[in-house]
């Protein structure tokens, strides 16, 4: 099988850390560049977290750490969600490496140039990076094979703000500026919003075959995951949710890999940057009132008992093979 290049940006991150476990564990990918992006955890918290992840799982790749702050406003963070070092309970050795010497954005440039209509963008976190990467090299969208990101709601109420959804709402002005830059794009970017997101319901089932995942593979990853969602689980308890977690952003990246586990239409979404009440809320033109072309192609239809399945049995193949990832 071919392998699938993808740059992937994010912010682990309890979710990140399962996406990018994932990746790595998948046998038709290869992971080119990560990008560490602040937004889950300030940057260099998230820095040390993608180089621990990688060492760990044995990736060669390149990983650059990212801008200090969004493009505009203060920034904000969610350690009440993924714990204050960004992995929930799990306890991480130190980074051997310090990663790549250049910055995020100009890893995105870098990469993209050099294996043109090759890699897919993935973006699990804030848009910071690519919308200064789209700074120094405007035919990114024209570059990259295709961009996937896990950002938004449609329809649906916020995680962040009543109707934003926390990847968009830190950084709202980068998330406008890359929808601008890739309208048009060769292929229309995937997002995976709230909507589609949210049916991604782990439970204490979902948790038990995570701990049996470390018992089988021995992994230390998996450990460090069994940890960290169970942090995840804590915070939406005392969130409201029960005891769950909305796992976001491996959906998002299997789907990068599969075209499985959901569908996808075509919407005209744009992102507020004004409301007094919505700022960061992504719109979607349901009615064409804009007169605007789709800009986007919004996952849908997720089947999200199929996608877990596929979750685990990718690690547990992945993560078991002598020397595995
Ligand atoms: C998104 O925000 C982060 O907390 C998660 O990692 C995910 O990317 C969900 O709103
Ligand atoms: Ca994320």
């Amino acid at each position: 099988m071919a392998s699938l290049p993808l740059l992937v940006d994010c912010d682990p991150g309890i979710d990140d850390a399962i996406a990018l476990s994932y990746l790595a564990a998948h046998p038709g990918t290869e992971i080119a560049g990560i990008i560490s992006t602040g937004g889950n955890v300030e940057v260099a918290a998230v820095h040390r977290n993608n180089l621990v992840l990688a060492e760990q799982l044995g990736l060669e790749a390149p990983i650059a750490r990212g801008a200090e702050r969004p493009l505009v406003q203060e920034p904000i963070f969610a350690d009440d969600t993924h714990g204050p070092g960004g992995l929930g309970h799990a306890v991480l050795p130190a980074p051997a490496g310090t990663g790549d010497p250049r910055n995020g954005a100009q890893l995105w440039v870098d990469l993209a140039r050099a294996r043109p209509g090759e890699l897919v963008g993935l973006v699990l976190g804030p848009h910071t990076n690519l919308a200064l990467a789209l700074e120094i090299e405007p035919e990114l969208p024209r570059l990259l094979r295709r961009l996937h990101f896990m950002g938004g709601a449609i329809n649906h109420r916020g995680n962040t703000g009543p109707t934003s959804e926390w990847n968009i709402a830190v950084d709202p002005e980068a998330a406008q500026r890359v929808l601008a830059a890739f309208t048009g794009a060769p292929q229309r970017p995937v997002m995976g919003s709230l909507e589609a997101t949210e049916t991604v319901r782990f439970t204490q089932d979902t948790l038990d075959r995570f701990t049996e995942l470390a018992e089988a593979t021995g992994h230390p990853i998996a450990q460090i995951l069994v940890d960290a969602l169970r942090f995840y689980f804590e915070f939406h308890e005392a969130d409201g949710f029960g005891w769950m977690a909305h796992v976001h952003d491996p959906l998002v990246a299997a789907h990068a890999v599969t075209e499985d586990f959901a569908s996808i239409r075509p919407l005209t979404v744009d992102v507020e940057l004004a409301g007094t009440l919505t700022r960061g809320q992504t719109v979607g033109d349901e009615l064409g009132r804009w007169g605007r072309a789709p800009n986007l192609d919004v996952l849908t239809d997720v089947r999200p008992e199929e996608f877990i399945e596929h979750l685990l049995e990718t690690l547990h193949a992945g993560l078991g093979r002598p020397g595995g990832a």
